[in-house]
C-alpha cells in the first residue's frame, strides 16, 4: 500500500454530514486521496460543490452516471478504506442486510476495504432492537464502529446517538488500516485520549482590530486557524471549551462556547471574566500591542495637498502577563509567540526571553514571516516552559500541534 490511501468517504442523510466535512478536510489534510459517496438524502443537508471543493475530487452520488466505466464497483474495488460519517439507522440496515439500491451500497459491497462507520441517530433509534441486531451483525462481520458519542442531540434530547467528532472517526478509521494521523502519539487510539476530561480550558484565537475610524482599523494576519485547532482538539479529549474569538477566518467547533471580541481591550475584558472558572487559558490570539490614541467619529479624509498622515499609537495591556502574575497555582497559563528570527537558536531565546518577561507557565513559538506561520494549514513550533526548557517540537498540521501542545497540558 502506499503512503498516500485512497479513501472513500460515505456521507449518508443525518443532521450530522455537516460533520462529514471536517472528516474529508483531515483526511485530506493527512495527504491522501479522498472520494466521496453521497446518499440523496445526504445531499439534502450538506452541497455537493462543499464536499468537491473539501475532498478536492468529484462527489459521487447517482448509481446511473459513469454506467461505461463501471462506477458502481470501480469506486469500492479502489478503495484501501471506506469510511461513512455520518451512518444513519436507514444505512446500518441496509449494510447489515447486503442492499445495494445505490451508489454506496454498491461501493461497500464492491470492496475487500476495512469498512468504518460512525453512526448518528435519536438514542431511540439507537437502542432499537433492531438496530441493535444491525451492529451486531455488522461488527461479526468485522466492520468497525466509531461512537456514537454520549451528549446533546440535534433536539433539545441528549444521550448515546451523537456522532464522534471528525478527528476521533479519522484516527480510528486510519488505525484500521495500521496507519496514524500524522505525529499523533498512539494515545490517539479511538476513545483512548479523554484525557481532559472536565477540564476547563479557556482559549484565545484569532487577531484583535483596533479601529482608527468607523470603517478602518489596525489588524494582523492571524487566521485564528491555531487557535480553532486547540479548542477542536481539546473538545475531542472532552474539555469544556470556550473560545473567545479575535477575527477568525475559520469556523469555530459547535459545542464550543464562544465570545467575539474586537479590540485587545475588549478581549482583555473577556479574558478577565471567563479566566477565573478556567483550569488552562491558552492565548493563542495575535493581540495589537498598540491601539490608536484616538479613535476618529467619522471616516478620516485623504489629505489633497499630499501631506502625510501621522498616527499615534498607545500602547495595549498586556494581558498574558498580567493573568500570569494573577493567576491561581493550579491554573496552567500557556502564551504564544509569533515571532519573525529566521535562525533557530535565535528564535529560541527571543522566546526565552519572552516567557520570562510574561511568566507565563509554557510559551508556544514558531517562526512567522510573509508566507509562513499565518492563515497556512501547517505549523512548526517549539514549546518551551517555564524557565526556558524546550519540552516539544512539533510540525505538522494544525489540528496535530494543537494535540502535541494538549499532550503536555494533560501531562500536568
Ligand atoms: O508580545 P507578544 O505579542 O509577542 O506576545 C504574544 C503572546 O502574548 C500571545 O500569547 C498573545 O496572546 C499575548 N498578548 C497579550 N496581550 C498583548 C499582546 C500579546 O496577551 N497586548
Amino acid at each position: 500500500m502506499s503512503t498516500r490511501l485512497t479513501i472513500v468517504v460515505g456521507v449518508t442523510g443525518g443532521i450530522a454530514a455537516y460533520k462529514a466535512v471536517g472528516v474529508i478536510r483531515a483526511l485530506v489534510l493527512e495527504g491522501h486521496s479522498v472520494h466521496v459517496v453521497a446518499t440523496d438524502a445526504a445531499l439534502r443537508f450538506v452541497g455537493k460543490p462543499t464536499l468537491e471543493a473539501i475532498s478536492r475530487n468529484p462527489v459521487a452520488t447517482d448509481l446511473y452516471e459513469g454506467v461505461a466505466e463501471v462506477r458502481h464497483v470501480a469506486i469500492g474495488q479502489s478503495a484501501d478504506l471506506i469510511v461513512i460519517a455520518p451512518a444513519t439507522a436507514n444505512t446500518i440496515a441496509k449494510l447489515a442486510a447486503g442492499l445495494a439500491d445505490d451508489l454506496l451500497g454498491n461501493t461497500v459491497l464492491a470492496s475487500t476495504a476495512p469498512l468504518v462507520i460512525a453512526p448518528a441517530m435519536h438514542t431511540e433509534m439507537w437502542r432499537n432492537p433492531a438496530t441493535v441486531a444491525n451492529i451486531a451483525t455488522l461488527r461479526k462481520r468485522g466492520v468497525t464502529i466509531v461512537g456514537p458519542a454520549v451528549g446533546q442531540l440535534t433536539g433539545a434530547d441528549s444521550g448515546p446517538g451523537r456522532m464522534v467528532e471528525p478527528q476521533a472517526i479519522v484516527v480510528a478509521a486510519l488505525s484500521t488500516v495500521g496507519r496514524r494521523v500524522s505525529e499523533l502519539p498512539v494515545s490517539d487510539a479511538p476513545g483512548a485520549r479523554q484525557d481532559l476530561e472536565g477540564r476547563r480550558i479557556l482559549i484565545t484565537a484569532g487577531g484583535t482590530r483596533e479601529p482608527l475610524d468607523p470603517v478602518r482599523f489596525l489588524g494582523n494576519r492571524s487566521s485564528g486557524r491555531q487557535g480553532v485547532a486547540l479548542a477542536t482538539a481539546a473538545l475531542a479529549r472532552g474539555a469544556t471549551v470556550t473560545l473567545l474569538a479575535a477575527h477568525l477566518d475559520v469556523e469555530p467547533p459547535t459545542d464550543v462556547e464562544v465570545h467575539e471580541v474586537g479590540t485587545a481591550r475588549e478581549l482583555e475584558s473577556a479574558v478577565k471574566d471567563a479566566s477565573a472558572s478556567a483550569d488552562v487559558i491558552i492565548m493563542a490570539a495575535a493581540v495589537a500591542d498598540y491601539r490608536p490614541l484616538e479613535v476618529r467619529e467619522k471616516k478620516i479624509k485623504k489629505s489633497k495637498s499630499g501631506e502625510r498622515l501621522v498616527l499615534e499609537l498607545e500602547q495595549n495591556p498586556d494581558i498574558l502577563a498580567g493573568l500570569a502574575a494573577s493567576k491561581r497555582p493550579d491554573q496552567i497559563v500557556v502564551g504564544f509567540a509569533a515571532e519573525t528570527e529566521a535562525d533557530p537558536s535565535a528564535l529560541i531565546e527571543v522566546g526565552r526571553e519572552k516567557l520570562a518577561r510574561k511568566g507565563c507557565d509554557y510559551l508556544v513559538l514558531n517562526h512567522v514571516g510573509w508566507s509562513e506561520g499565518f492563515a497556512t494549514e501547517r505549523n512548526e513550533v517549539v514549546m518551551l516552559r517555564s524557565g526556558g526548557d524546550i519540552v516539544m517540537e512539533a510540525f505538522g498540521s494544525k489540528l496535530s500541534v494543537a494535540n502535541r501542545i494538549l499532550d503536555i497540558i494533560a501531562s500536568r
